[in-house]
């Protein structure tokens, strides 16, 4: 299996082969999600709900991002590892954008990083880009904005959000981004999005028409269940499985069924005599 790289990507888009992200958080998924052939791994703010048990992404912190990310780098053998530039790391300044952006890939091990917004982030994006390091853009309903967009809603349904939305785009492309997730976005405005730009375009509850798809790992295995939203699918029932099989471990320390001889290390009983 190949290494996944930006020009990769690139070729995957003009060749019309969809791309799989999928976020990971940890070395035991990575490695697994890697192994299937996952294009990208996401190490999404999203952790914040689903690693860290937060209500919302805006607490999460660099360190945060850098301890997730690195695991996950160090599990992909193959797939193109980018780890979001969490709620604060970025807004504030060119200079915070490009300094955290550096701390992901020298300390957290990246091969890019992810930020939300558009033309207002688009210097944040040259100057990313500028240090070499790629970029994801992420548009539509971005979650760091929850609260100035009212709520996790879908966005670009008027005319006036829609062309908000195209414009925004070919904004983030022109700026450098190297692909772009679009979240929540009506799937016919998605296609004509996909379709316009020549970068990747992810989406996430954005249709069938983008040139891929990007899930929450924890969401398409149906361990998540805090919030589900209309555009998951569960792809198995793990969830279901690690309680059965937390509750079936349960009932065996409790009847001492666990261990049993052949998970235990047995010694000479002369010895054992001999200890008081
Ligand atoms: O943090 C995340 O998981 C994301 C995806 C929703 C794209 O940004």
């Amino acid at each position: 299996m190949k290494k996944h790289t930006v020009v990769s990507l690139r070729r995957q888009k003009a060749e019309g082969d969809r791309i799989a992200m999928i976020t990971a958080y940890d070395y035991t998924m990575a490695k697994l999600m890697d192994a299937a052939g996952v294009e990208m791994l996401l190490v999404g703010d999203s952790l914040g709900m689903v690693m860290l048990g937060y209500a919302d992404t805006l607490s999460v912190t660099m360190e945060d991002m850098i301890h997730h990310t690195r695991p996950v780098a160090c599990a992909a053998e193959h797939a193109f590892v980018v780890a979001d530039m969490p709620f604060m790391s970025y807004q504030a300044s060119v200079e915070d954008a490009v300094r955290n952006a550096g701390r992901l890939m020298k300390e957290g091990r990246a091969h890019g990083v992810k930020l939300e917004g558009g033309e207002d982030f688009c210097p944040h994006i040259r100057a990313i880009v500028a240090a070499s390091i790629p970029v994801v853009g992420h548009l539509g309903l971005t979650p760091q904005s929850v609260h100035a967009l009212g709520g996790y809603r879908v966005q670009g349904k008027s005319v006036e959000t829609a062309q908000k939305l195209m414009d925004s785009a070919r904004a983030v492309e022109a700026a450098g981004a190297f692909a772009l997730v679009l979240e929540c976005v009506p799937a016919p405005l998605s296609a004509k999005i996909s379709s316009e730009l020549k970068i990747p375009v992810i989406g996430i509850g954005a249709g069938a028409g983008c040139d891929g798809q990007v899930l929450v790992g924890q969401d398409l295995l149906g361990m998540f269940s805090d919030v589900t939203p209309k555009f998951v699918r569960h792809f198995a029932e793990a969830g279901n499985l690690m309680s059965e099989a937390f509750a079936a471990y349960c009932r065996a320390v409790k009847s001492g069924e666990f261990p049993a001889a052949e998970h235990a290390w047995d010694m000479d009983p002369e010895i054992l005599k001999h200890v008081r």
